[in-house]
């Protein structure tokens, strides 16, 4: 034996034993991510970590993860030397409430959740599973973006996920959370899934963060303020729900799955129900008031009509005029829009129409039938609507019920006005049933502005033009201020006691349930955006 032979270890073939240990030192590894001690630091900022989200998040013992192992390629700038399994996302699959669903979870501790090469790779692929196997993708997003030292590899990731966000979009329901930071362009794949929880004080979404906007614009503002839950739940409407904590955001995405199906080719589950003898909901009778200017909460209407506590609002905080959100009715999912009377009177401004419209747009994806309640004055007149787009975002809403094919029941409780009559879900534009309560008006504007413009020339003349004007104004309100008049026209089906509302509904819901309604062909349409 030379003396060089001497010198070089000898490699001792393990036994089978010893690789199962090694199996087991690597799976331990990998479960720590980044280490104790980033996960205590996590913990300290009132977070969870990536693996215990998922832990509250699936049902117990359901997960599967996929890739743990995976390290990335990078060599730049130390990364050679800096390996941690799993590359700061957890992916996987597993079930909510039974049914399987794909996740990819964040890992802050590893390289701040910096999105890499391998780490995008990780979530495309379970991407791709769940849209071969049309099942939902939920993601955790905990990251400080893309992964710096990686470079224009990175960026590349990112745009692998946003492609495979557009192309499921309308294929599998998309839910992101947000847990911590989300900045730069990666706040587009969450922009393009369909749902988006925030965290209060711990999460924030921004395209460009407080230094560059100090920097660019010179205003000072907090990360809170600038993309923080309550910011983007209420001014810019990004997020639908602001959530207290990480909890109640992982408990919203469970309840928010039990309305939604699985693909689009898939039905909502239902719930078992046997129709009871009395459906009657008396209450109702007593909610629109005797005077007309007077407000009353749609969200009263709507809770009294559906299955009990089963309404689930979306989007509360934002644009508070309109109300939407998911419901049970007879056990079966609906996606529920009504106008607010309690907030601006139940107009339609730009972000009420932004805000129906997208959520008539997702339920029409996913075969959720469409129950409107209808309250609405008209349009919000003024400078500043009209600046904003009001013609194409109102368009946006028209343009929402005008396409979708699922069963679609329209309730007229009081006012429907102008072309807000005919934008929200009348039968002109494809509502299948339409009832209308005797405390409906239904009309090209109010009372008081239509006496004022067709009667002018008789108010003027009038020596007493107050008198003239009332009696105008009775007169138009007799004639219009009625569910009768487009009763007479087919345009209203049945005029309906509130109290009777739930049983129609129920049974016009299942007297719908196979219908059948086609697009014409296209490619896509071309809604005003
Ligand atoms: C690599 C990163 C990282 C990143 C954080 N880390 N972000 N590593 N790439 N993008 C690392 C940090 O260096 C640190 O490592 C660890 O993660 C924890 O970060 P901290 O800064 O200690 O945490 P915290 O104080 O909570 O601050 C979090 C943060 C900050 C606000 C996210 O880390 C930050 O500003 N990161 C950079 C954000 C950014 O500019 N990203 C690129 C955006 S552009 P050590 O080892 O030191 O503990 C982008 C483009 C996407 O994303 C384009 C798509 C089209």
């Amino acid at each position: 034996m030379s003396k060089s032979d001497k010198s070089k270890p000898v490699y001792t073939k393990p036994t089978t034993k010893e690789k199962f240990e090694l199996l087991k030192q690597k799976n331990e590894e990998a479960l720590l991510g980044g280490g104790e001690a980033r996960i205590k630091q996590q913990h300290d900022k009132g977070k969870l970590t990536a693996r215990e989200r998922i832990d509250l998040l699936m049902d117990e013992g359901s997960f599967e993860e996929i890739g743990k192992f995976v390290m990335h390629r990078a060599k730049d700038f130390g990364l050679d030397k800096q390996h941690y399994p799993g590359d700061g996302v957890v992916t996987g699959y597993g079930t909510i409430n039974g049914r399987v669903v794909y996740v990819f979870s964040q890992d802050f501790t590893v390289f701040g959740g910096s999105l890499s090469e391998t780490h995008a790779e990780k979530i495309v692929k379970i991407m791709d599973l769940a849209m071969k196997n049309g099942a939902p993708v939920i993601g955790l997003n905990d990251s400080g973006g893309a992964r710096i030292q990686e470079g224009v590899v990175s960026l590349g990731g990112y745009a692998d996920i946003f492609y495979r966000n557009v192309r499921a979009s309308g294929v599998v329901p998309q839910i992101s959370a947000i847990m911590g930071p989300c900045a730069g362009g990666a706040v587009y794949s969450p922009a393009i899934t369909d749902f988006i929880m925030m965290v209060e004080n711990t999460s924030y979404m921004f395209v460009t963060g407080p230094n560059v906007v100090k920097t660019v614009t010179q205003e000072d503002v907090t990360s809170e303020e600038l993309g923080g839950a309550s910011t983007h739940s209420t001014k810019s409407g990004v997020t639908h729900f602001s959530c207290a904590n990480e909890l109640e955001a992982i408990n919203n995405i469970k309840t928010l799955l039990k309305y939604i199906p699985q693909n689009c080719e898939d039905n909502p589950p239902s719930l078992p129900y046997e129709l009871k003898e009395d459906e009657s909901r008396k209450a109702l009778n007593e909610l629109v008031p005797d005077n007309p200017n007077q407000p009353y909460d749609m969200r009263e209407v709507i809770e009294g009509t559906v299955d009990e506590g089963s309404f689930f609002e979306v989007h509360k905080n934002y644009a508070e005029n309109i109300v939407v959100g998911f419901a049970h009715l007879a056990g079966r999912s609906i996606g529920v829009v009504g106008n607010q009377p309690a907030s601006l009177a139940g107009v339609l401004d730009n972000e009420a129409s932004k805000k129906g419209a997208r959520f008539v747009r997702f339920c029409d994806s996913f075969n959720i039938p469409l129950l409107v309640f209808e309250d609405v004055p008209g349009f919000l007149p003024g400078t500043d609507q009209e600046w904003n787009g009001i013609i194409s975002n109102g368009a946006k809403l028209l343009y929402a019920f005008s396409e979708a094919t699922v069963p679609r029941v329209t309730v007229i409780t009081r006012k429907a006005y102008g072309g807000a009559y005919d934008v929200m879900n009348s039968k002109h534009i494809g509502a299948d049933m339409n009832y209308a309560w005797p405390t409906a008006e239904i009309a090209v504007m109010g009372a008081k502005g239509a006496a004022e413009i067709i009667f002018r020339k008789e108010i003027a003349a009038a020596d007493d033009k107050q008198a003239k004007l009332d009696e105008k104004v009775e007169e138009y309100t007799e004639k219009f201020a009625n569910p009768y008049r487009a009763a007479h026209r087919g345009y209203v089906d049945e005029v309906i006691m509130p109290e009777n509302t739930r049983l129609k509904l129920i049974r016009a819901f299942k007297m719908l349930e196979n219908k059948v309604d086609t697009l014409p062909k296209k490619k896509h349409g071309n809604i005003p955006l």
